[in-house]
């Protein structure tokens, strides 16, 4: 009558798919502990953790984005016992790395263990855009998806994709000490786009998955471009021109904000360039005048 489950941290978008693409990475993880209990409610019992942001997580279930998973679940399915979830958070609030998804997801696939009946990871998909909703405000998958499938996927309003990658393709995160809210980030996005501007966006995403089909490291490198949210949210992240040009320096095929900021990725044709990069992002970081956290990982 328990169940523990983890989920990893993800970089949403990948830079040229916002709110569609997102891969998952070995790095931080949080850990959900659910158990069934007779009160027909969900419950949080406890948040624990030492990364930045715990503190403020409500403990209201339905103010809580693994919170609000579980009870959207639970009437869905209409199950007659309740469910007590604790969570441990190894992911950053406001980190871009995912952090609200990873409790969502990991709440779920415990959850699911305790079902008499578990669903496949494509049915949790749906409650899992529930709770990513209640943090940020809008159901998009691109970090819930990769959590639930592992790897890079296409997460649509309805399904998620689970797409190639070349086995030497490695991401670098760095994590800078700032935090920057998922609201406030989609808020910069809020004008319109002009047409020209979606059709030259539209033709970097169609190169980036060409190129991911066919483990083309020249076309991914052409399509890795974020010419539509990039621009916006630069200015709300400090020292990001500088950690995207020590990326691209060390031959980076593209570098972008990871999900909503203010951790920056960059993908790599080999580890060890992705190794080497690491330490001058986080030196970049560090000029700017922020401590910071990388992760290398593969694809
Ligand atoms: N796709 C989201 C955004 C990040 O860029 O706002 C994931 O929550």
């Amino acid at each position: 009558t328990e169940a523990r489950a983890f989920a990893p941290a993800s970089v949403g978008n990948i830079g040229v798919g916002f709110d569609l693409l997102g891969h998952s990475i070995d790095g931080p993880r949080d850990v959900a502990t659910v158990r069934r209990i007779d009160a027909p409610e969900v419950r949080i019992a406890a948040i624990r953790g030492e990364v930045e942001g715990v503190a403020g997580i409500p403990l209201e279930a339905a103010r809580n984005t693994a919170g609000q998973a579980l009870m959207a679940l639970r009437a869905a399915l209409d199950l007659p016992f309740g469910l007590e979830l604790e969570l441990d958070k190894g992911i950053p609030l406001g980190s871009g790395l995912g952090g609200s998804a990873a409790s969502c997801v990991a709440a779920l696939v415990a959850a699911n263990a305790l079902l008499d009946t578990p669903l496949s990871r494509e049915a949790l998909y749906a409650f899992a855009l529930d709770g990513e909703a209640v943090a940020s405000g809008s159901r998009h998958g691109d970090n819930v998806a990769p959590m639930l499938l592992g790897g890079v996927v296409l997460a649509t309003a309805s399904r998620m994709v689970a797409l190639e990658a070349p086995d030497w393709l490695h991401a670098v995160v760095v994590h800078p000490d700032q935090m920057l809210e998922t609201r406030r980030a989609r808020a910069v996005l809020a004008e319109p786009y002009p047409l020209s501007q979606v059709v030259a966006h539209s033709a970097c995403l169609a190169l980036f998955l060409t190129g991911l089909q066919r483990g083309d490291a020249a076309l991914i490198g052409e399509g890795l471009k974020d010419l539509l949210v990039e621009p916006r949210r630069a200015p709300l992240i400090p020292g990001f021109a500088q950690v995207k040009r020590a990326a691209m320096d060390h031959g980076a095929l593209g570098a972008s904000i990871s999900g909503a900021g203010p951790s920056v990725f960059a993908w790599f044709a080999s580890k060890a360039a992705a190794e080497a990069a690491a330490v001058s992002m986080r030196t970049a970081f560090a000029e700017a005048g922020f401590g910071s956290r990388a992760y290398v990982s593969p694809v």
